[in-house]
């Protein structure tokens, strides 16, 4: 569906619409909007409602709520996709320089190793694992290094999988980097090497949905950084049992750095691996 000019103009959401609109989104997501966010909801209602051609506040919602494809839109126009190249870096010294190190010692060359970017928004952190690895393990020939990409929003997957980036995205990485992995494009963006975009899976799941993960398997690592901070501590606690339950035994969690398990969960061990605070699946 998308909007037409003689359709009539979306009527503004009442408080009553936004805060069902809030809990919805919850619900879906474990994404919470307070009521500071009221600005921030009825934005991205009317957009929707513009855009499917239904002008009253109320209606939108049943029918985002009864289509899967309406209700996966105002998902994707919910959330906050901020990420770039080799952000939060200290994961990524501590994963060649302590993590991997400490998980192959059980291994033998050849082994599969899986690593998991959820939420990856955009894909750059997906990729900066697969750059950094190239870059600074000196055993990344010797094993089979899988790295998956995940996120509730499909449009920022569909982003992800195309591999444009722009300026912003790229400012941290190193020039030699920018020069050997992406590709100059057009107004400013580079696309990054195709070898890098089929080496990253990218596929969608729902953090606090365990079914949407189930064909996903066990993982070595996961990285799971800037998510949580949008969630109450219900949504947290929900997300601290499907990521404990997707990692392996004695495998590695990274959260965001303003993100702890503190007073979320006590299955895992944290670990100091020199600037990272990371946890553990005993
Ligand atoms: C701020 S980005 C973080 C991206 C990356 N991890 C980083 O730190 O740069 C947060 C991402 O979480 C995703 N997200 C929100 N709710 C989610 C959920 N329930 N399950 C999976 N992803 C979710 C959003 O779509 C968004 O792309």
């Amino acid at each position: 569906m998308s909007g037409r000019s003689d359709q009539p103009a979306p009527v503004a959401p009442d408080d009553q619409v936004i805060a069902r609109a809030a809990v919805l989104i919850r619900h879906w997501t474990g994404m919470t909007f307070g009521e500071n966010k009221r600005y921030y909801i009825e934005r991205r209602l009317v957009e929707r409602m513009a855009k499917t051609g239904i002008a009253a506040p109320a209606a939108y919602l049943d029918f985002a709520t009864y289509m899967p494809g309406e209700r996966q839109e105002l998902i994707n126009a919910f959330t906050v996709n901020e990420t770039y190249f080799y952000r939060e870096i200290h994961h990524l010294s501590a994963l060649s320089g302590h993590m991997l190190p400490s998980i192959v010692r059980h291994r033998v060359p050849g082994d599969l190793i899986r690593i998991w970017s959820m939420p990856c928004a955009t894909g750059e952190e997906a990729y900066s694992i697969a750059i950094w690895l190239l870059e600074n393990w000196a055993l990344v020939d010797a094993f089979n290094i899988e790295i998956v990409g995940s996120d509730i929003d499909t449009a920022a997957l569909a982003k992800a999988r195309d591999g444009h980036f722009s300026q912003r995205s790229l400012a941290r990485l190193p020039e030699q980097i920018r020069e050997s992995y992406f590709e100059i494009e057009k107004g400013h963006q580079r696309q990054i090497i195709q070898d890098l975009r089929e080496s990253v899976r990218f596929t969608p799941a729902n953090l606090i949905d365990p079914s949407s993960v189930e064909g996903l398997g066990s993982f070595d690592v996961i990285l799971c950084r800037n998510l949580l901070i949008y969630f109450d501590d219900d949504a947290r606690k929900r997300a601290a049992d499907l990521l404990y339950d997707r990692l392996k035994l004695g495998g590695y969690l990274c959260l965001g750095h303003s993100e702890s398990m503190k007073n979320i969960s006590d299955r895992f061990e944290a670990t100091r691996l020199d600037d990272a605070i990371v946890y553990r699946r005993p």
